[in-house]
């Protein structure tokens, strides 16, 4: 299937605060250098939060990451997990459409989307609450046909049950998930054959239901408010509280940089003072307005800078390691003052890291 942006985008996107601290610590599991490993994460809850992802959604995380946007995209466009067009604001339905449940009923269950939501597949429907498409097997053919709503699945259905679903999401209700027919999980409808001692019953539905009704969030857009942010190290730095697992090794991170515009407003409120003096303390290092003649250095090989910075540093008059290594504390400022998202110089050690590659020139 062709993947491409939504026609027509939003002027921009960020997280919600909450969201932006819990993406931040995300970063801190990699090592420096490797922020981009963090892309899925940080994609996966930008479309919890809006529902879809979005141009500046994908090009927001990329920015945050240190990514050329086309990169972040490629992921997005590649990962059917993410949505690129806008979704029903109450849920996107996913109906299987493999083999197991093609032979069970998904088309009737496709029927019921055609004539409730839309009659073709990424379309948000009249009242804008619904959006549906049909998608690969999603592993839960025992409990055939069955779609997964928002974050879980919904089996053993019959196109009347579906349709009951449906109404009641409408209505503002969330059904509780699982099998529909009144299966506890995947044993035979008729009752069990074997394993008879096993007792189900010590919670009132199986374990995967169980957590969605505990969780109460299948079909919920994702602030940040409800689940704790579970990097341990952050403790004290952020908003996580909760303890280091006992015996864990937990590296103690570099700071992570916020959004420059983040940064900005933030210092600005904090100490308005602080700032300008910051920016008075900045001095413009030696710059070139080409590169030698021995033609620029390779700046991609300094962990953490990616196309995009090499674009940014050369556009800045910055073409070989020997002038980054050279740079003073006030030159960092200076040119950390020029990058989007300040901190990462000093934080990926630009300065030792192009010390060593201009050893090896
Ligand atoms: S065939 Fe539908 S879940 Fe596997």
């Amino acid at each position: 299937m062709l993947r491409r942006l939504y026609h027509d985008q939003p002027e921009s996107f960020a997280f919600t605060p909450e969201n932006q601290k819990w993406a931040e610590a995300q970063i801190t599991k990699y090592p420096a250098g490797r922020a981009q490993s963090a892309v899925i994460p940080l994609l996966w809850r930008a479309q919890e939060q809006e529902g879809w992802l979005s141009r500046p959604a994908i090009e927001y995380v990329a920015d945050m990451l240190g990514m050329a946007h086309i990169r972040a995209f490629e992921v997005a466009s590649f990962y059917f997990m993410f949505q690129l067009t806008p979704t029903g604001s109450i849920a996107h339905v996913q109906i299987c459409g493999t083999l197991s449940c093609m032979i069970c009923g998904a088309e009737d269950l496709i029927k019921v989307c055609q004539d409730q939501i839309a009659e073709k597949p990424f379309t948000v429907s009249e009242d804008g609450a619904f959006t549906w498409e049909e998608v690969e097997c999603l592993g839960a053919c025992s409990n055939a046909p069955m779609v997964q709503i928002g974050k879980d699945y919904y089996e053993d259905l019959t196109a009347e049950r579906f349709a009951e679903i449906l109404a009641e999401l409408r209505a503002g209700k969330v059904p509780v998930p699982g099998p529909q027919n009144g299966r506890f999980s995947s044993e035979p409808l008729s009752g069990l054959t074997s394993l008879k001692e096993f007792d189900s019953g010590k919670t009132k539905y199986n374990a995967s239901a169980q957590l969605a009704v505990d969780l109460g969030e299948t079909v919920k857009r994702i602030d940040g408010t409800e689940v704790p942010i579970l990097t341990p190290w952050m403790k004290g730095k952020d908003a996580s509280t909760v303890a280091a697992p006992a015996g864990a090794k937990v590296a103690e991170p570099a700071p992570v940089a916020k959004p420059a515009h983040a940064q900005a407003a933030e210092a600005k409120a904090a100490n308005p003072k602080a700032e300008a003096a910051a920016e008075v303390d900045e001095a413009e290092p030696e710059v070139l307005t080409a590169a030698r003649a021995e033609g620029a250095d390779d700046l991609k090989k300094i962990s953490g800078v990616g196309p995009k910075l090499e674009q940014t540093l050369n556009e800045l008059g910055f073409y070989h390691f020997d002038q980054i290594a050279k740079w003073t504390d006030a030159e960092i400022q200076w040119v950390d003052n020029r990058l989007k998202f300040k901190g990462r110089i000093t934080r990926d050690d630009w300065i030792g890291q192009a010390a060593e590659l201009a050893k090896k020139d």
